[in-house]
């Protein structure tokens, strides 16, 4: 019903992974594969293309006003898919995600204050962090049998006292892991216990593999509401990360004022065109989203079973994203030596393991959102370039 098997040529549409591949990699996207930056290569349901067509047919672009229907649309999406059900005027709209993780810094934190990651992750954390001036307290978690857990009594030990705020990435990037329901609930314990708030990114919420589910923080740890922003979009799910929209879910009255006073002093306002695709998406995805996560749970099997071929790789398991984490560190190379066999032998353009913090090291994370026709090239050359240990 939904061809992901399409091959799209992005080169020349000022799309990053592509575009941008050359100057950053010196990879040409002529020959080269880019699985770095997270976005994917099909196109998002055919209603968000039809309801940006409709604006450019209607023709004018001026700002944006009445998102009843916008709100309606989360709104129906988050009880649709996850069961739960969100107040429209508990949700903020931002520039995207990370531009919300922003706002949470400068509305709830000081300059100076300790900020707690669980590391490896996602790299946009951290950078976020030291730009707003605040200091990074890294969590290390702990890989047993390819996954990931957490070490909440290790964290506990290193608290020094100027720890504010924790921004949890559920599910997780890069380890590919849902959390539990115990899990969620006891890291919304421990922020209550350390009087912490807790950020809780969940844009890869919609991203679950079949057989797997996931729960959204605010219905895991119900009794922490007064300390939990959610962030979410539709922007990965649905590959439209270009519209710059995002949401920020604050249940609780008093942290959304606070949130709400350092959004108006940003002096931004809605995306016309990010709202109205995710509108659309909100509103008829479903069908897409579901033959979408059944493609990339293949991807992730072929992707495995090709790397593990290779002595010493293999990825960590993945219930969630279209980023796969793999572990080079049974090769015993240098990240610098396999940074330069994906660049030279394989002609691959991936994300660096050490940017994702402590425990990165030894690791390549793989953008796997592409045709299986390019899955099976990246397996095909890494095989290649690591034929020596055969
Ligand atoms: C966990 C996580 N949060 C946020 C983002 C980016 O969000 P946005 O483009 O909405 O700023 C990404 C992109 O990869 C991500 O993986």
């Amino acid at each position: 019903m939904y061809d992901f098997d399409e091959h799209i040529d992005q080169r020349g549409t000022h799309n990053s992974k592509w575009d941008d591949m050359e100057k950053i990699y010196g990879l040409s996207p002529d020959d080269a594969l880019p699985m770095w930056v997270a976005d994917m290569d099909f196109r998002p349901p055919q209603a968000v293309n039809d309801a940006v067509r409709e604006a450019a047919i209607q023709g004018t672009h001026g700002y944006f006003g009445d998102d009843t229907d916008y709100l309606a649309s989360i709104s129906g999406w988050m009880q649709r898919r996850h069961n739960w059900t969100v107040a429209p005027d508990t949700i903020a709209t931002t520039h995207g995600v990370v531009a919300g993780v922003g706002l949470c810094l400068r509305a709830y934190t000081e300059p100076g204050d300790g900020i707690i990651l669980f590391t490896p992750v996602y790299h946009a954390f951290a950078r976020m962090i030291h730009a707003n001036d605040r200091l990074v307290h890294e969590s290390p978690l702990t890989l047993r049998d390819g996954r990931y857990d957490l070490d909440l009594d290790t964290l506990a030990a290193s608290l020094t006292g100027n720890e504010k705020m924790m921004i949890f990435c559920s599910p997780h990037n890069p380890g590919g892991r849902i959390w539990s329901p115990d899990e969620l609930r006891a890291v919304a314990e421990f922020c209550r216990a350390h009087d912490l708030l807790l950020v809780c990114d969940e844009i890869h919420h919609d991203i679950i593999h079949p057989g797997h589910r996931h729960t959204p923080m605010p219905l895991a740890a119900p009794d922490c509401l007064d300390r939990l922003v959610m962030l979410s979009a539709a922007s990965k799910v649905f590959n439209i990360a270009g519209g710059l929209t995002g949401n920020a879910i604050i249940p609780d009255q008093k942290l959304r004022a606070r949130f709400n006073h350092a959004h108006r002093a940003s002096g931004t306002s809605l995306n016309r065109l990010g709202v109205l695709m995710v509108t659309a998406a909100y509103s008829t995805g479903d069908d897409w989203v579901d033959a979408l996560c059944a493609y990339l749970q293949e991807n992730a099997a072929v992707f495995a079973a090709g790397i593990a071929d290779i002595p010493g790789v293999r990825m960590t398991q993945m219930e969630s994203t279209y980023l796969s984490w793999v572990d080079f560190t049974g090769t015993g190379m240098s990240q610098e030596e396999i940074n330069d066999r994906l660049l030279k032998r394989a002609r691959i353009a991936a994300s660096d393991g050490p940017v994702f913090g402590t425990g990165g090291e030894g690791f390549i994370r793989f953008n796997i959102g592409t045709n299986r026709s390019r899955i099976n090239e990246a397996v095909s050359r890494l095989q290649d370039a690591f034929s020596d240990l055969q």
